[in-house]
């Protein structure tokens, strides 16, 4: 197995990164076998589709990997980097945009979510995002894709992408990959809005749980928390219409290691007054360990710089054959 994923260095860890892919990838780093290969990474070069500052956007990537880290990514087992530091990602960007098709990429539900109205006035790169993400895949022959449910059709846009060039260049270069979803808490939804999925990009900060935030302020978030004012069913079946309360349930159900249904039977017949304080401590218990270890990894910027410069040399080697594989069957001369 070939495992890789990514993720944007904007704005914090949220509870949703982290029950939709960065458990899965400490726990398939942590079972990967002796033939196995992990590699995750920073999308810096993704990240400048909209505007940061500078200063910022040096923050941002060492925040990013000191809690990538403080997750359980372990960067002597894994390949742990910024993108950035891996020129082969935008070089085999430059080359699969001879491939992607505008009609692929105008399917791309994603992009009309982060354009809206303004389509004309995003960059360009948002709209060519897609491609990128597709090069960061294949560059590394990966096989498994650990992501949420909203990357789900950037991953088919990647095999579709894959397999016309392997076609049209008559080589069997690029490898197609699987993601891996997980099952319960592939869209973790906003605690403001049960049909808005837990985003960096929400204006209010109510609507997410940082990985950084602290006792109190996971506790407020949950007592604010938009529930209804039914009791709970006997069965999870019985929260189908209940966007909110599902939600709230499901994350329950991923920390605490049972189900929906366990859950809904030890509550029910109660209101969501009795399970909030259940939920909270579940949650404060859950990220206290990984704020500490946050904190402790965030202040040292040339310990964070030199995991991700090492993690880049071995990614820079890793990409190396393939990428060496895309212009050759192009016929262009390097
Ligand atoms: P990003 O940075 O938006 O999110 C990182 C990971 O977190 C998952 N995720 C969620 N899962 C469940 N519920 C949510 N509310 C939620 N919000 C985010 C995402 O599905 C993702 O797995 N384009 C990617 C980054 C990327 C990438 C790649 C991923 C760039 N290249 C190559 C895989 C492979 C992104 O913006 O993820």
């Amino acid at each position: 197995m070939r495992i890789l994923s990514g993720i944007q260095p904007t704005g914090n860890l949220h509870l949703g990164n982290y029950l939709g892919a960065i458990r899965n990838w400490v726990a398939m780093q942590d079972a990967m076998g002796p033939e196995d290969e992990c590699f995750f990474f920073l999308a810096d070069m993704h990240s400048i589709t909209v505007h940061e500052e500078r200063a910022q956007r040096i923050a941002n990537v060492r925040d990013m990997a000191a809690a990538l880290v403080a997750c359980g990514i372990d960067p002597d087992r894994s390949t742990l980097f910024n993108q950035a530091r891996v020129p082969a990602h935008a070089e085999l960007q430059w080359l699969l945009n001879g491939t992607a098709r505008i009609g692929w990429l105008n399917r791309m539900t994603q992009f009309k979510d982060k354009a809206g109205k303004n389509r004309e006035g995003v960059s360009i790169g948002l709209y060519v995002y897609p491609v990128l993400q597709a090069a960061d895949v294949l560059l590394y022959q990966a096989t498994h894709v650990p992501v949420g449910e909203d990357q789900k059709q950037h991953l088919e846009l990647t095999r579709d992408i894959a397999v016309k060039f392997n076609t049209d260049f008559g080589v069997d270069l690029f490898t197609l990959p699987d993601p891996i979803i997980p099952k319960e808490s592939a869209r973790i939804m906003s605690l403001r809005d049960g049909s808005a999925k837990m985003s960096k990009s929400d204006p209010s900060d109510m609507s997410r749980i940082n990985l950084t935030d602290d006792d109190d302020t996971i506790m407020q978030k949950v007592k604010k928390a938009k529930s209804d004012p039914d009791l709970f069913p006997e069965t999870a079946a019985g929260l189908a219409e209940r966007p909110e309360a599902r939600n709230l349930v499901g994350i329950y159900a991923v920390l605490a290691g049972t189900t929906p249904d366990a859950v809904c039977a030890q509550f029910a017949g109660q209101g969501f007054g009795a399970f909030k304080p259940a939920l909270a401590e579940v949650l404060v218990e859950s990220l206290r360990p990984i704020r500490e270890r946050y904190q402790a990894l965030r202040g040292d910027d040339a310990a964070l710089d030199a995991i991700l410069v090492k993690g880049a040399q071995r990614a820079a080697a890793a990409a190396e054959p393939t990428l060496r594989g895309a212009y050759d069957a192009l016929g262009l001369m390097r």
